[in-house]
């Protein structure tokens, strides 16, 4: 009796043991694609895979980075909403997901309804920054050259729903003065034609410019966060410049097909979590005048919360300032 009795716990031991494992051994079984919805070397880009090499040490699998740019990023936003629901496809956008969702009278997905959550990553602040030969010695020496040449400044951006035009469009509302807007497919391209001087200002996020500002390859006119930043210091706020109310954080979060099992989502969220604590991605970050979302952030709920938040809240200024997109 008793050999029975330690059979039978054996066996409950064994299969428990084994459905755990399979358990473990479930998602993810290959390697993941990660939408990025602008041009390889921008911004959105460079968070991307500063977080993706780390969430991919904690998932056991690779983690590739596909720039799918265009539309202000709702083109690579689109191929992810059409994806394969089964955890294997996620897209990292930012503000622009809230934006977008405004500035487009046809998307091609529902915004509230196409997407599952994992979390929120970062929140970027912004730079008003131009070619570094602007003669302009302060933002109000920018604004009153901009004012006076408002037919041939030029204003870079990443397309309308990007970061880079919601900041555009809040400087030409302050200023009330239309500029001339480029589009490009990122601001990393976009970058390229600043260093060049053919094109004159551009608001970007520090993730793409502190190192241009630090080495003095571009001017920094103001920064769009509440305080002065460690990486600049000497760079004003837009309010202490002179642009009251003018703050605008670019936050940054991780989403996958409507559909995909929460099993996937909440892997991902606890991945997410471990690799918003990496060391590297930290210190990388502060580089970047920006820092990991808090814990409790790098949840499904907290960022379903933010992205409906953000569309409530930027409604209202997108219809205000009457840019839309055809
Ligand atoms: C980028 O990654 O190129 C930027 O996020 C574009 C933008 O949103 O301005």
């Amino acid at each position: 009796m008793k050999f029975l009795k330690a059979l039978a716990c054996a066996t409950a031991f064994a299969a428990c043991a084994v459905s755990s494992l399979a358990h473990a051994a479930g998602y993810p079984e290959r390697s993941i694609t990660m939408i990025v919805p602008f041009s390889a070397g921008g911004p959105t880009d460079t968070v991307a895979r500063l977080v993706a090499e780390s969430m991919s040490k904690d998932l056991g699998q690779q983690i590739i980075i596909e720039n799918v740019g265009g539309a202000g990023g709702t083109l690579g936003a689109g191929r992810v909403a059409n994806a394969d629901a089964d955890g294997y496809t996620l897209l990292l956008h930012h503000i622009g997901m809230a934006t977008s969702a405004t500035l487009y009278r046809k998307l091609p997905y529902d915004t509230l309804n196409a997407f599952e959550y994992v979390g929120l990553v970062t929140d970027v602040p912004m730079t008003i920054v131009t070619r570094k030969d602007m003669e302009a010695k302060d933002l109000k020496g920018l604004i009153d050259y901009a004012k006076a040449n408002k037919d041939k400044v030029t204003v870079a951006n990443a397309g309308i729903g990007a970061a880079s035009h919601l900041c555009g469009m809040l400087f030409m509302s302050a200023i009330q003065t239309p500029l001339v807007t480029v589009p490009y497919k990122g601001t990393g391209p976009a970058m390229t034609d600043l260093l060049g001087g053919q094109v004159d200002i551009m608001c970007d996020q520090t993730t793409n410019t502190t190192k241009q500002i630090q080495g003095g390859t571009i001017k920094a006119y103001a920064v769009t966060s509440p305080k002065r930043l460690d990486v600049m210091k000497d760079i004003p706020t837009a309010v202490e410049a002179g642009l009251p109310g003018f703050e605008v954080g670019i936050w940054h979060g991780i989403y996958a097909p409507k559909g995909t099992p929460a099993e996937a989502t909440e892997r991902l969220a606890k991945a997410l979590k471990v690799a918003l604590k990496d060391p590297n991605v930290v210190a990388r970050f502060a580089e970047l005048g920006t820092a990991p979302s808090p814990e409790t952030d790098a949840t499904p709920q907290a960022l379903k919360a933010k992205l409906e938040g953000e569309i409530a809240r930027w409604k209202p200024v997108i219809e205000g300032a009457g840019q839309y997109a055809d």
